[in-house]
């Protein structure tokens, strides 16, 4: 899904300055002289995590993306011209260009995904939350976005939202998923249908020792 970007828009704020100087400073250092440039990722994923951390308290809240004042003041202490910033920050889905809601669900629709029931997982989140992929609730809680394969396509269909993945998803457990979030309740990261990790779902197949000791169920 093409992310929105607008550089010039009225959200964009004025100005943006890192609270935590020591890590940026840490992560130029990781680089050798005259590579600074290479810091432009990690420095873009810490503006994004700094502006989601001021998101979660803000009433009504947001989550974390990426200004356009961010991606200036990251040029200013790489020294490189802002659109090489703009260049990484435009080229890669995980950077978010404009605000977003406070759990960024990202509903993959790629094959095996769709072929274990995908759509109805994106349409019990447009149904529940009321609004069509590519918008943000009016509370400011949630976003949603179609993405690509995630690479967990054996625990399909799955969704990312914000670090974490949702996986072995159906109808009901998304929805369920969607209101303890919004009720601040505790969640289960991983599959949702009570398989263990990316396991055969009849149960271990192997290593029948191993799962005796952890007390998981065999197949057959
Ligand atoms: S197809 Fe959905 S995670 Fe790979």
């Amino acid at each position: 899904m093409k992310k929105p970007v607008d550089l010039n828009a009225a959200y964009q704020p004025e100005h943006f300055a890192f609270r935590d100087g020591a890590k940026v400073a840490e992560i130029i250092s990781r680089y050798p002289k005259g590579k600074q440039r290479s810091a432009t990722m990690p420095l873009l994923d810490l503006a994004q995590r700094q502006v989601g951390e001021d998101g979660a308290a803000a009433k009504p809240p947001y989550g974390g993306w990426i200004p356009r004042a961010a991606m200036d003041e990251i040029a200013r202490l790489l020294d490189i011209p802002a659109v090489k910033v703009y260049e990484v920050a435009t080229f890669y889905s995980m950077y978010n260009l404009a605000p977003v809601g406070k759990y960024l669900v990202q509903m993959c629709t790629t094959t095996p995904c769709m072929l274990c029931g995908s759509a109805n997982v994106v349409k019990a989140c447009e149904d529940h939350l009321g609004v069509h992929t590519g918008e943000t609730t009016a509370d400011g809680m949630f976003t949603l976005m179609e993405v690509e394969c995630l690479g967990a396509c054996v625990n399909a269909p799955m969704v990312q939202i914000n670090d974490d993945f949702f996986e072995d998803l159906t109808p009901e457990s998304m929805k369920k998923l969607l209101d303890d979030l919004k009720n601040g309740a505790e969640v289960k990261v991983g599959p949702q249908n009570g398989r263990v990790s990316s396991m055969a779902l009849g149960g271990a197949t192997t290593l029948s020792e191993k799962a005796d000791k952890l007390g998981i169920k065999k197949a057959g």
